[in-house]
């Protein structure tokens, strides 16, 4: 495991003229805040050693590193989806190679269904906690001691700094946006009105099929991590509606300007 994270950071350290502190993973039609990198060095998955091969529609699998801002970024254009088959060593070997990369730094986004009444289609979600509900978990098995402890702390998986950060930069802009737990679960299919039902009741706010696994590997690495949640359909009782995939990218990708902005500016911030 060791051997197959430096060989990856070896190989990516020798495309790259600097080495980011900042990584982004871009969600399901959220690849937006890509194309505000400049200086852009490209990496596709499948040149990559040791890197999975993302499948899912929407997502063009790649590695950019390149400056946002004054900042230099590195930002995975697709991610590794449990749903997809992938076990959790494979899902979340990207933020391996980011630690490895000296990345301090993990924003996150992704789409998801919203179980708090109060939310609307088209609502940015920072997520301020979450609840993993995934059938295996990323950190089971031997505890490599060089990468974490064996009983990583998860008291701040989402960095209260950033978060208030965000909710100023909101305000001063005049961008709605909610705060509310994620449950992260498999997938691939979306909730059952009686699953929505149960999320909120345990305390969610949104669900969706990623993010968590990635958080507690930054975490277990020291990375801190911020993620916002594009709630793209709802599960609200009484009024879960139909969802489909295509629904999903296109509300996404109207609510990605805002997204994109307050990202830029934590990150330009940092
Ligand atoms: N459930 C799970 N994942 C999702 C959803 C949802 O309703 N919407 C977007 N991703």
């Amino acid at each position: 495991m060791l051997e197959k994270i430096k060989e990856t950071a070896d190989y990516l350290l020798n495309k790259v003229p600097n080495r980011p502190h900042v990584a982004i993973i871009l969600g399901t039609g959220l690849g937006e805040l890509a194309s505000h990198i400049q200086n852009k060095v490209e990496i596709p998955y499948t040149e990559i050693p040791n890197f999975p091969i993302s499948t899912v529609e929407g997502h063009s699998g790649k590695l950019i590193f390149g400056k946002l801002g004054e900042k230099d970024v590195m930002a995975m254009q697709g991610r590794f989806h449990y749903y997809e088959g992938y076990d959790m060593e494979q899902v979340t070997f990207p933020i391996r190679v980011m630690k490895a990369f000296g990345i301090k730094t993990l924003f996150l986004s992704n789409a998801a269904g919203g179980m708090n009444p109060s939310f609307q289609v088209g609502d940015l979600m920072v997520i301020r906690d979450h609840i993993n509900l995934f059938p295996e978990h990323p950190l089971r098995g031997k505890n490599i001691e060089e990468l974490g402890p064996r009983f990583p702390d998860m008291s701040e998986p989402y960095s209260q700094k950033y978060i208030k950060l965000a909710f100023e930069i909101a305000k001063k802009n005049n961008i709605k946006l909610q705060r509310g737990v994620y449950v992260g679960t498999q997938g691939p299919t979306f909730e059952t009105p009686a699953e929505y039902r149960y999320f909120a009741i345990i305390g969610g706010d949104a669900v969706g099929m990623s993010t968590v696994p990635e958080v507690i590997v930054a975490r277990h690495s020291g990375i801190e991590c911020f993620a916002i949640s594009v709630i793209t359909d709802l599960g609200v009782i009484g009024v879960v509606e139909q969802v489909s995939h295509e629904e999903v990218q296109k509300a996404a990708a109207e609510a990605q300007p805002n997204m994109t902005f307050i990202m830029k500016e934590i990150i330009n911030g940092i």
